[in-house]
């Protein structure tokens, strides 16, 4: 998982940094989030093609390799996050051909690298670096230099109907200087359409300085880019994609930490504007009504996501059970084989995904797909694989999200996927109309109850993120929904702090885990307004192992009526389970984020993570 760029421009003057290698560092940086363990770029200047690139992360390679010196009008860049060959100066892109004269980077996995690689080397290409990468490069020189007589767009092509597996490339030729070829498949890719400057990159958020207005690229399209042209082929037809440009909204101020010391904190805060913005989008999105028709009539109802986006789906099925009456199936997406054999025409499949590119969710709304099940999919990326690939989409509305750890893309996601479960409650005849409007109205509530937990709750995270840094292992526990949104904090103490944290039902300890409870062992748990008295049975039974109790809960006198010297985590006051998810869960954000920050860690970039799984 990578993330590539690629601009070019007529003049200097277009460009909004001094040279550029500086400007390919900047749009770079924008792309971080999708892969940080190496970086480098390459250029056509004065007729030739400069490549400089090293293991590390963008500003450290930066300034180490100097990008600010190298100048031109045309140039690519990537950010890494290793598969094929560990990180090092030599496995970073770009990579280039035998005789340098074409460089390119590229995001995917090129699954036949090594039958073409062995093939390319006996016919005497000499290759640099362990990644598969490296073969595109060497290819395209062989085929290019076979015949004299042919354009490198027929060339490229006949290169990629050769390889097998996923990609997005951004290529330079030297003998075409302002051109930038490009071409994707499974991989995201974007031209971002300006005027006397063109850019390719893998995400919006690279190209928002230089315009708004973006094509996103699909399977199978491969073209070229110069600073006032376009073109775009898939096979030999050439592609009309006037109707396919897109205005995006969002702008580099979105993008950026807007003073916060990091995406994360940015992203938290950010939270009631987006429950509002994805709530007032919901409200006029005229597909819920047809979707919601689609789920009634469904005779199953599967929900798939990873990770955060799977959590999501949890509190889809509890609350489709709870206000609809009505049975769903969750599965994690890499296991879609365990259901896939199940599934019927009438069946439809929920699937979650922020980023609407991770492979694994991907791939079991595919497998869903051949099996003939209806797909509805919910996103915050527009146009990307996932919904293209859907009956029906929704978009969140939150904004992008730079930073590794979903945070507000979890709430917008619930929110969401809650408002459609009150849609399928009312059209299915289990909520009047007048309690169909009350639900609705508690729902709107989400955006000032996140608002106030993060504020009540701040103080005292950032209290107890001190005495939590040196844990190693802490339980986080609730019943019912509680248990649903202990997985959700877990993951986000686990992938920010690099502390064992696990979620389980409360009722489960018990049953074995309360054998690991000694002096000291910190316990949260997550108070929710169903179940008290049997969570302050459980937080009792912990107690009495002399484990350390947090609660969070907006009815502190209750725990310290019932409970010795338990640590109260304060959030904002609610009156109904549905406003739950956005009470309880900022609270524990701000404490992953507070903790990761006590121990000098990156918040935005946790070890081993990227922000868009797009390998299995
Ligand atoms: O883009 P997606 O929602 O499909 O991503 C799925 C997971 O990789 C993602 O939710 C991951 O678990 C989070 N970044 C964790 O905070």
């Amino acid at each position: 998982m990578c993330g590539i760029v690629g601009i070019t421009v007529k003049e200097k003057n277009k460009l909004k940094d001094k040279s550029l290698g500086k400007t390919l560092a900047s749009l770079l940086k924008m792309l971080e989030y999708r892969g940080y363990d190496s970086v480098g770029i390459a250029v056509i200047s004065d007729g030739n093609i400069i490549i400089r690139k090293a293991r590390g992360k963008i500003d450290e390679v930066s300034s180490k390799v100097i990008f600010s010196e190298i100048d031109g009008l045309t140039g690519i860049g990537h950010t890494r996050w290793a598969t094929h060959g560990p990180p090092s100066d030599e496995n970073a892109h770009p990579h280039t051909d035998c005789k340098g004269t074409l460089a390119l980077v590229h995001n995917g996995i090129i699954k036949n690298f090594y039958i073409i690689k062995k093939d390319l080397q006996k016919k005497g290409h000499s290759f640099k670096s362990e990644t598969d990468t490296e073969v595109m490069a060497h290819l395209i020189e062989d085929k290019l230099y076979k015949s004299n007589s042919k354009v490198f767009l027929e060339t490229l092509k006949e290169a990629l109907d050769e390889i097998e597996g996923s990609y997005a490339f951004a290529i330079i030729y030297k003998n075409e200087p302002n051109r930038i070829y490009f071409a994707k498949k499974l991989s995201p890719l974007i031209i971002g359409v300006g005027k006397d400057v063109n850019l390719v990159a893998s995400d919006i958020p690279a190209v928002l300085s230089y315009t708004n207005h973006i094509i996103p690229l699909r399977d199978g399209e491969y073209g070229w880019i110069t600073p006032n042209e376009i073109v775009i082929k898939y096979g030999d037809e050439i592609v009309d994609f006037t109707s396919r440009i897109k205005t995006i909204d969002w702008n580099v101020e979105n993008v950026s930490k807007a003073g916060y010391p990091h995406f994360m904190l940015k992203e938290i805060y950010e939270q009631p504007l987006s429950l509002r913005e994805t709530f007032f989008g919901l409200q006029s999105d005229p597909n819920i009504e047809r979707i919601t028709e689609r789920l009634v009539d469904s005779e199953k109802i599967y929900i798939t996501g990873a990770g955060t986006s799977f959590h999501a789906g949890l509190v889809f099925r509890y609350f489709l059970s709870k206000l609809g009456g009505r049975s769903s199936f969750p599965f994690i997406s890499s296991e879609y084989s365990q259901v896939s054999e199940e599934i019927g025409e009438k069946d439809i499949l929920v699937a979650i995904s922020q980023s609407g590119e991770t492979i694994d969710t991907l791939t079991a709304v595919r497998s869903f797909k051949i099996n003939g099940s209806g797909i509805v999919s919910i996103s915050n990326v527009l146009e990307s694989a996932i919904p293209r690939e859907s009956n029906y989409a929704i978009y969140m509305r939150a904004g992008p999200e730079i930073g590794v750890a979903a945070t507000k893309t979890y709430l917008t996601q619930v929110l969401t996927l809650t408002y459609i479960a009150i849609q399928y409650a009312h059209i299915a005849g289990r909520l009047t109309d007048s309690e169909y409007r009350d639900h609705l109205n508690i729902l709107s509530k989400a955006s000032e109850i996140t608002e106030s937990s993060i504020r009540i709750s701040e103080p005292l995270v950032k209290m107890y993120a001190k005495d939590l840094k040196s844990s190693k292992s802490m339980y986080i526990l609730g019943r019912g929904l509680g248990s649903i949104l202990a997985l959700e904090a877990a993951l986000k103490v686990k992938e920010i702090d690099y502390i064992h944290a696990e979620a389980y039902p409360a009722g489960e300890s018990k049953h074995g885990p309360i054998a690991l409870v000694e002096p000291g062992f910190p316990v949260f748990f997550i108070f929710t307004l169903n179940h008290r008295k049997e969570l302050i049975g459980n937080i009792k039974e912990m107690r009495s192992r002399e484990g350390i109790i947090y609660v969070s809960t907006p009815t502190a006198d209750m725990i310290r009526e019932n409970t010795l010297d338990s640590r109260i985590l304060n959030i904002a006051s609610y009156h109904s389970e549905i406003l739950e998810p956005y009470a309880h869960i900022p609270a524990y954000q701000l404490l992953s984020y507070y903790i990761s920050v006590e121990n000098g860690h990156d918040p935005d970039k946790p070890r081993n993570l990227a922000k868009t799984v797009t390998v299995e």
